[in-house]
């Protein structure tokens, strides 16, 4: 081979090989050396905090969610507000509705005591969505780890890239597009409302008048309506909480997509998934009568969620206390 040539190859070679570095940031078992029992001391402390609450493991769940559409995942849904920032947690999708906080806290402070400043709030809230997962029935998935954490949250982000439970399935697919995941992933991960609980505030404006037509929202089956009328009437309290899944309300199982097709799905992102003719209906019929399908592909879509614009070295840093950006 001629220098030229041996020269010119080289240059292949580590422009392939930074490309790859580049691409596949997060991994497996990140913390094998630097924290061995940094998995299992997050199972433990969700599984203990379980038992004293459970409807932890959807919040937790949806931490993560809420963490990775805003800046990426980054735990800067953690940070309280500082004096240079408001943070996300009084954001509109956020506030009196987001917990679990406390949680994150113990297992922080549990890691920091086995590998001071290793394991990133970032990585904490992905493990502990898995684990949630497990803990109520769901499937698991091996956590690719790494992420680090922000030193600034966004408010702003957090009002505008959530998507709001009155969105239609375009609008649906658009939040989720552009956090680069598909269509698929949405309808997929959706199947997260089969535990947890929403405030009447949610979805009261589907009970009574339906978008101005003076009419409930016709896709609500009419048992199902006359109950949650009266467990939301008009005027009383907003903050009364229903089940998302209204059959099997705290076993991660699909459920949820059949409730969707009997018309009982508690929020309008939830139903219209099934009553708009298209891609998604054919996704929760399918669910509905395959749950390991449905398992499979939640598995994948979470790993695909929390690859959103992970931080890694050398960016972003290890807090010490996931509410502080230091
Ligand atoms: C597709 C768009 C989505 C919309 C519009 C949406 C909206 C909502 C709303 C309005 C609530 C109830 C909040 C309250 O009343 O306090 C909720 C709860 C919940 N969401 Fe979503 N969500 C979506 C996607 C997701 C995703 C992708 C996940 C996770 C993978 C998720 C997991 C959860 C869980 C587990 C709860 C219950 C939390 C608890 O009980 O503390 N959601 N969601
Ligand atoms: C958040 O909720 C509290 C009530 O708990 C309320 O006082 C505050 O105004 C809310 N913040 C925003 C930004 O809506
Ligand atoms: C329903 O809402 C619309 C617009 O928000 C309003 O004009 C109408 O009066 C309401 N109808 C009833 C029956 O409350």
């Amino acid at each position: 081979m001629t220098l030229v040539g041996f020269v010119l190859m080289s240059y292949v070679f580590f422009f392939f090989f930074f490309l790859s570095v580049g691409r596949c940031q997060l991994q497996t078992g990140f913390y094998a050396s630097s924290c061995p029992n940094a998995e299992s001391i997050v199972k433990s402390e969700v599984s203990k905090a379980t038992q004293q609450d459970s409807r932890l493991p959807a919040s937790l769940i949806r931490l993560h969610f809420h963490d990775c559409f805003v800046q990426g995942c980054d735990a800067s849904v953690l940070l309280d507000d500082t004096s240079s920032f408001t943070g996300e947690k009084t954001a509109g999708p956020n506030n009196n509705s987001l917990r679990g906080f406390e949680v994150i806290d113990t297992i922080k402070a549990s890691l920091e005591s086995s590998c001071k400043g290793v394991v990133s709030c970032a990585d904490i809230l992905a493990i502990a969505a898995r684990d949630s997962s497990v803990i109520t029935g769901g499937p698991s998935w091996d956590v690719r780890l790494g992420r680090r954490d922000s030193t600034t949250a966004s408010l702003s982000g957090a009002n505008s890239q959530i998507p709001s439970p009155a969105f239609t399935v375009n609008q649906l697919i658009s939040a989720f597009t552009a956090k680069g995941l598909s269509a698929e992933d949405m309808f997929t991960l959706s199947g997260a409302h089969t535990i947890g609980q929403a405030k009447c505030s949610s979805f009261s404006g589907r009970l009574f008048n339906n978008s101005g037509s003076g009419q409930p929202d016709p896709s609500i089956r009419p048992g199902f309506l006359k109950s949650l009328q009266s467990a939301c009437p008009q005027g009383g309290d907003a903050t009364a909480l229903q089940p998302l899944d209204v059959a099997t309300a705290t076993t991660f199982d699909n459920q949820y997509y059949s409730n969707l097709l009997l018309g009982r799905g508690l929020l309008n992102s939830d139903q219209v998934l099934s009553t708009t003719v298209g891609t998604a209906r054919n996704f929760v019929k399918a669910y509905s009568s395959d749950q390991s399908k449905f398992f499979s592909n939640f598995a994948g879509s979470m790993i695909n969620m929390g690859n959103i614009s992970p931080l890694t070295t050398p960016n972003g840093i290890i807090r010490s206390n996931c509410r502080v950006p230091s």
